[in-house]
């Protein structure tokens, strides 16, 4: 799957958020290393701090279809999801949280796991590696001097 391809399923994926609170649809599309995608998208809650991001969701998903350390990009997507098709003109950056949880799937594989940035209409792409979006991050490699 080429890169516009998984940008196009994470866009799809933000159609089915459910963002009844933010009104902003986030949707994540994780592409393994063998070639399966993992999609996600943001859930919220009425108490709001419950809200899940697209990143997490597309995560678990990832996790019970072919592991984390199997992870090798991901595309991301918001914007507005009330169309048929998502839009807006702002590229979507994966939030600290989410950059936190990428890290540890990269760090798993030994992979700087690469991460689409899209724009909700999709026609801007910006593209980083997790490492670059979280610099001296603290992961599962922090933890080998522990008793
Ligand atoms: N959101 C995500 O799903 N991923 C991010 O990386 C940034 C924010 C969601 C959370 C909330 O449902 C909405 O976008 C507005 O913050």
């Amino acid at each position: 799957m080429n890169d516009e391809q998984l940008v196009s399923a994470a866009r799809a994926a933000a159609l089915r958020a459910y963002a009844p609170y933010s009104r902003f649809s986030v949707g994540c599309a994780i592409l393994s290393v063998d070639g399966e995608v993992a999609t996600g998208s943001n859930m919220e809650n009425a108490c709001y701090r419950l809200g899940v991001c697209a990143e997490i969701a597309a995560l678990t998903a990832a996790q019970a279809a072919f592991g984390l350390n199997k992870i090798a990009r991901v595309a991301v997507a918001g914007g507005d999801g009330s169309g048929a098709e998502l839009t807006g003109a702002n590229v979507c950056t994966p939030c600290g949280g989410c950059r936190q949880s990428i890290l540890e799937a990269a760090q798993l594989s030994g992979r700087d796991v690469e991460i689409l940035c899209a724009s909700g209409d999709g026609t801007k792409q910006d593209r980083h590696r997790i490492g670059e979006l979280i610099p001296h991050g603290f992961g599962p490699a922090s933890l080998k001097d522990a008793g």
